[in-house]
């Protein structure tokens, strides 16, 4: 079954995504209890096949977990690897709410196709573009999608810093699209506001949360939704 997704908690607000790639692995399930504790509306979970990207993350069987251990929490899986169609259905399976892939792997018809294919298995179905990749040679695609990631940075590592480029991408796509955004990657409390200007409803946050002592990670996560 499709599950909707969140909705802001105050009217205006950004949906705020904890990436668990910050957070500590050894810790997971009490990581995400805390953070959606803390105020955070969904979880961004972030799959790397040391392909697509360089690094290598998570699989089926953390989504899995974190099914079982957050029951109620909406899981958005953010696929980056250079085969997406190869695992939708695992992730589905495993207990993922929503699902996205890269338009530099699939895009065209293929890109409409495996969209239709996602949410015939359940998940709502979102694109992700990287910086450098123009959201305007993907406009059928992006206009098909229940959400677009816009990349703040060339994926493969939290930490790094906010391209401002990228800010530049998501004002193209709202002016031309009704697509929803979601920023991820280079987001910190300072630069949150211009991201939320930019036109995202949908902040990712790795280091900007999970680096920082569980005490203050709701400050955090509400600096993010700028509530
Ligand atoms: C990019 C990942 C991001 C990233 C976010 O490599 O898709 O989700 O880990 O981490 P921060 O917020 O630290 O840039
Ligand atoms: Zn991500």
């Amino acid at each position: 079954m499709t599950k909707p997704w969140p909705t802001p908690r105050h009217p205006g607000a950004a949906l705020v995504a904890p990436s668990i790639l910050s957070a500590d692995f050894a810790a997971m399930g009490r990581e995400c209890r805390g953070v959606l504790d803390a105020g955070a509306d969904l979880l961004h979970i972030d799959v790397m096949d040391g392909h697509f990207v360089p690094n290598l993350t998570m699989g089926p069987d953390m989504v899995r977990a974190l099914r079982a251990a957050c029951p109620d929490a909406f899981l958005d899986v953010h696929l980056m690897v250079t085969d997406p169609a190869r695992f939708v259905e695992p992730f589905a399976e495993a207990g993922a709410d929503h699902l996205s892939f890269h338009l530099e792997v699939v895009s065209g018809r293929a890109a409409h196709d495996l969209l239709d294919r996602v949410r015939s298995l359940g998940p709502s179905a979102g694109l992700a573009i990287n910086p450098g990749t123009d959201p305007d040679d993907h406009k059928d695609a992006i206009e098909a999608a229940d959400l677009l990631v816009v990349m703040g940075v060339v994926p493969g590592y939290s930490g790094q810093k906010l391209i401002e480029g990228s800010l530049e991408a998501v004002k193209q796509v709202r002016e031309t699209s009704g697509t929803p955004v979601e920023f991820d990657g280079g987001i910190t409390v300072a630069n949150a506001y211009r991201v939320r200007e930019s036109g995202s409803s949908v902040l990712v946050g790795g280091s900007s949360v999970f680096d920082r002592s569980s005490e203050n990670r709701a400050d955090a996560i509400r600096a993010l939704s700028g509530s």
